[in-house]
């Protein structure tokens, strides 16, 4: 199991908020998740979905690649069929293949086929890293989430950019949740996390400091496990980084 995630009280209860708001008055929602890299949009949203599934969303999470883009719609069709319980079942996927090259017709049918599915649970489906999205994946989160409106279908688009507002969206209840720094006393858990232990020297210098300080480097790292060590100490340093960038994204 990985690290738990830290923070992000606020998110996760907005998110929460609007996922039992969905599933209450059986209509969508449509939740972007935008900060720079490393802030820890990926980590928030293996959250919200490993939550939404226990709390009886059937789920699907797809992820758009900045190099391999295998096919036009991928990171949604993906999303459609992954993970032990995909939401869509073998036969009903082959039958969006001939539509591959019809995007309009595409999206169509995934309307209807997520409908469908809603009717009997609520729906989540999640996108990340959207910024790499291809045109197909585009053109189906900008029309689905509006199509779906009267759906208890959730969208949550993971995303280094922030998005321009939905031509098509609808009347579907919108949020747009920027990451912001995780607070100190965050950092230091997140980094006991990957540390295996506190940080140490925690009474001298300010907490920037204190941080890099902690882990230690050449031969001493080697022989205390220092490559873990060190890997926490870079990810620590790229929250501290990132996080005033996203603070100044200022799309709330
Ligand atoms: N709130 C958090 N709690 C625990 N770990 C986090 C948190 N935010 C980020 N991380 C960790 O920091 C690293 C970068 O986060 P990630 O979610 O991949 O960022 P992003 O998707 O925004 O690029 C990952 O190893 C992730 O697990
Ligand atoms: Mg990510």
């Amino acid at each position: 199991m990985g690290n738990p995630l830290r923070g992000r009280d606020a998110e996760l209860a907005a998110v929460a908020n609007a996922l039992r708001k969905a599933g209450d008055s059986g209509r969508g929602a449509l939740i972007y998740l935008c900060g720079e890299p490393g802030i820890g949009k990926t980590a928030l949203a293996q959250a919200i979905a490993t939550q939404a599934a226990d709390d009886g969303f059937v789920v699907g999470f797809g992820k758009a690649e900045e190099l391999h883009q295998i096919a036009a719609g991928a990171p949604l069709l993906v999303a459609l069929r992954s993970g032990p319980a995909p939401l869509l079942d073998a036969d009903t996927f082959a039958g969006l293949a001939p539509l591959h090259h019809q995007p309009l017709w595409l999206v169509d049918r995934i309307a209807s086929v997520l409908a469908d599915l809603a009717a009997r649970a609520p729906v989540l489906i999640v996108i990340d890293d959207a910024q790499w999205a291809d045109q197909v994946t585009r053109f189906a989160l900008e029309m689905l989430p509006g199509r779906l409106a009267a759906s208890p279908v959730v969208w949550i688009i993971a995303s280094r950019e922030v998005p321009p507002a939905p031509a098509h969206a609808g009347d579907v209840d919108r949020h747009l949740l920027v990451l912001g720094p995780l607070s100190d006393t965050d950092l230091d858990a997140l980094a006991t996390d990957f540390l295996g232990g506190p940080p140490v020297g925690s009474d001298a210098p300010p907490p920037a400091r204190r941080r890099r300080q902690s882990v230690p480097r050449g031969p001493a790292a080697e022989r205390s496990g220092g490559r873990r060590r060190r890997r926490a100490s870079r990810a620590v340093r790229r929250c501290d980084r990132r996080s005033g960038a996203a603070a100044e994204c200022g799309c709330r």
